[in-house]
């Protein structure tokens, strides 16, 4: 270990991304299809896709450091102010403004147990303590989180929809949880799904964040429903005075020209988002029946991915299906070594998945 570098740091595992498409396809010398990432199968909105040709002339020029464009448009959105916005490189790029805005070496960060691993990952690159509530039947635990809280606590993440269960927290348990944490306790609501939730007792917590909540922030993101994933661009939402205070922490053009005018002229693509959404609401119906018929038991999601249960390590049978030239992700690493998470594509993806996955099961 190099004398100056931090203990914490060099023990941190790096996150371990689904497999790129291109390798795949170079190593197998066949077309692969990747449903590893919750990526949009309908590529980028095109809306987005024409503001991004015309926008790209000027690629030579920085991009606007505040994103004043796209934050008025997300303000006119929701209704809230310009100044209740955080515009990061990726939603991820807000969970590491958090942390550098908020954690200090010794401070605890709790989650839960099979969530997003970014968030270990942040914890850990600040020297604080990660801890991960075990889920009951595969969703957040608010109680169980509630009670692993201490005087070290300074932030909670809650992924909703959860990735990789998909599974989510219903209205009736934010309000109770909220307001058993204290103020001092940051409380992040990860919504990076939110735009594929159908349940009618999902949380609207904006209306937390109008009544100027002073320890809680959404986050969002334009990489899942408008397809932008390559361009990375998301952001917080949260009172003014949290989203100012981020604002401080930030590089200077944290948000690239690109994704800027992607992102703005995507929020006005009211078409794509449906024809998105739809995709992913038949496909999950395609994927429980299937899945059903083959006596595999999987998670309800109000996401765009399924989490199923192959009663076997997954490991092998991923394997299998990487030789047939389908990418999917085993969650050993979320600590579900016989689980696989699918990500809803295009039907016709869907049918090879289950074709190629009844084989692999097989053989
Ligand atoms: C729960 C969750 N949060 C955040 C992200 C990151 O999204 P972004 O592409 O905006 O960084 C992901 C991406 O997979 C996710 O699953």
């Amino acid at each position: 270990m190099t004398p100056f570098a931090k203990d914490y740091v060099e023990n941190i595992v790096p996150y371990v991304p689904g497999k790129p498409i291109e390798e795949v396809e170079r190593e197998l010398g066949v077309r692969a299809v990747k449903l590893a990432s919750n990526e949009n199968p309908l590529g980028p909105s095109p809306k987005a896709l024409r503001a991004m040709r015309s926008a790209a002339k000027q690629a030579h020029l920085y991009p606007d450091g505040r994103c004043s464009v796209l934050k008025a448009k997300l303000a006119n959105r929701f209704g809230l102010g310009e100044d209740q916005f955080i515009v990061g490189n990726g939603s991820n790029e807000i969970i590491e403004l958090l942390a550098r805005g908020f954690l200090r070496e010794g401070d605890r960060v709790i989650s839960s147990e099979s969530s997003f691993l970014v968030y270990p990952l942040i914890a850990q690159t600040c020297g604080a303590a990660y801890t991960a509530v075990p889920m009951k039947d595969f969703r957040f635990d608010l109680r169980g989180i509630l009670a692993q809280m201490d005087d070290r606590t300074r932030l909670i993440f809650i992924a909703n929809p959860n990735n990789p269960t998909g599974s989510y927290v219903k209205a009736n348990e934010v309000e109770g949880f909220l307001s058993q944490v204290p103020q001092e306790v940051l409380v992040c609501f990860d919504e990076a799904y939110i735009d594929f939730v159908e349940a009618g007792d999902f949380p609207n917590l904006l209306n937390y964040v109008r009544g100027e909540r002073k320890n809680l922030i959404l986050l969002r993101t334009f990489s899942k429903s408008y397809g932008l994933a390559g361009l990375r661009i998301g952001y917080g939402i949260a009172s003014k005075q949290l989203s100012q205070y981020l604002e401080k922490v930030r590089q200077p053009f944290n948000v690239n020209r690109l994704a800027q005018i992607a992102a703005a002229a995507a929020l006005g693509d009211g078409r794509f988002l449906r024809r998105t959404k739809r995709l992913v609401s038949d496909g999950k119906l395609y994927l429980y029946r299937q899945f059903t018929k083959m006596g595999l038991e999987f998670i309800s999601s109000e996401a765009n991915f399924v989490l199923v249960d192959l009663e076997r390590p997954a490991e092998k049978v991923f394997q299998a299906l990487l030789k047939r030239g389908m990418i999917i992700r085993p969650m050993a690493a979320y600590g579900l070594p016989n689980h696989i998470r699918v990500t809803v594509g295009k039907h016709g993806d869907l049918v090879k998945f289950i074709r190629v996955l009844k084989e692999a099961l097989k053989g």
